[in-house]
């Protein structure tokens, strides 16, 4: 089976190049572009297609995919709320994803995101590059003692709570279900966290429940000084409301490793750098507020692990067999 790969960068043609003489059944092709209905009606004699959380895979890209053959969307991600699964069974196109490739990659990324904007060590490293040692300003806090609030304890959120506890903090935790390994963790209604945590930490899929999220209301149930850590989804945080308590002071940082307008097109692509224009980058005129490009995922064993999981989804595709990570 033909696979052709979109928004393919070069770490994803290494990976999945390491692991391709293991599966002689499939054929890859990477084309660098991201799918849209355009660039979707390119697509000839690939039964399957591989896409990332960036990708439109909408009703409209669906369709032109089953018009042109396509029986499988592989997402090399864990997300896929930028996938609309009812057109996708419509069309007769089998959707699989990589449900935990690596959890600890995504909660290690948060925990440096709370350290970093705690400890200020964005500007620090500024600082010292221009041979100025003041640490005027520069004052954090101890985590240690501090209550850490995890929205969402499946598994990035478990490892988050891990990392929280092994700091020496208090875990308190909202979600419906409560994951039986975290012994350690106190689960609350959610007003009870978002008034009592120093360290909120989201981990939640982006759903019609949980889009906005973290808005004025909850935001103002939040003590004053809270650090905010969003690695799981940007529709989670209404990002107007969270300029507005950014202004009045309510947070004593802010790291966000997704944002709102991600999946839309504000990006501009060039060689070298990828400029976003958007409502968004009103966010980076914050000092308290850091923010990296969707990059929790990106360790080498995470890379490791989504090429193998998604060349397995692939393989057991083409044999017939179900591989636990379909979606319809
Ligand atoms: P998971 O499915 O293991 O856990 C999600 C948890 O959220 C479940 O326990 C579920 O019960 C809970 N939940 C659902 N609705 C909730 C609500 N309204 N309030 C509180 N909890 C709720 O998912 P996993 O693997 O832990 O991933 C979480 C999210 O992280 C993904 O949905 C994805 O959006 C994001 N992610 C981000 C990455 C990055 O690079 N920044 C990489 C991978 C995932």
């Amino acid at each position: 089976m033909r696979i052709t790969f979109f928004a393919t960068k070069s770490y994803d043609k290494d990976s999945f190049h390491k692991i391709k003489k293991n599966y002689p059944e499939l054929e890859l092709e990477y084309w660098e572009t991201e799918l849209s209905p355009k660039t979707a009606s390119y697509v000839t004699d690939s039964e399957a297609v591989c896409a990332f959380v960036s990708s439109d895979v909408g009703a409209e890209v669906l369709k032109v995919l089953s018009e042109r053959g396509v029986k499988l969307v592989l997402m090399r991600c864990a997300g896929f709320n930028n996938v609309d699964l009812d057109a996708a069974t419509k069309y007769g196109i089998k959707v699989m994803r990589v449900p935990g490739y690596s959890p600890e990659a995504v909660a290690e990324h948060a925990m440096a995101l709370a350290m970093a904007v705690n400890r200020h060590l964005h500007k620090a490293y500024i600082r010292v590059r221009e041979n100025n040692y003041s640490l005027q300003g520069l004052v954090g806090v101890n985590f240690y003692g501090k209550v850490a609030g995890i929205i969402g304890t499946g598994k990035i959120g478990a490892a988050m709570a891990r990392i929280c506890h092994g700091y020496g903090m208090k875990v308190i935790a909202y979600d419906m279900y409560q994951n039986p390994d975290l012994d350690f963790v106190e689960y609350v209604e959610l007003d009870e966290l978002l008034g009592k945590s120093d360290l909120i930490s989201l981990h939640c899929p982006l759903m019609d429940s949980t889009y906005h999220m973290i808005n004025l209301e909850t935001i103002n149930k939040m003590k004053d000084g809270v650090i905010l850590i969003n690695t799981s989804r940007g529709g989670l945080v209404k990002t107007d409301d969270l300029i507005s308590g950014i202004r009045e002071h309510k947070f004593f940082g802010v790291g966000l490793d997704v944002y709102e307008e991600e999946t839309k097109n504000v990006f501009e692509n060039h060689e070298d750098e990828i400029l976003m224009h958007s409502t968004t980058a009103r966010l980076l005129s914050f000092p308290n507020v850091i923010v990296t490009s969707h990059q929790g995922f990106f360790t080498e064993e995470a890379l490791g692990a989504i090429s193998e999981i998604t060349m397995n989804n692939a393989a057991a595709f083409v044999k017939g067999e179900t591989s636990g990570t379909e979606l319809n």
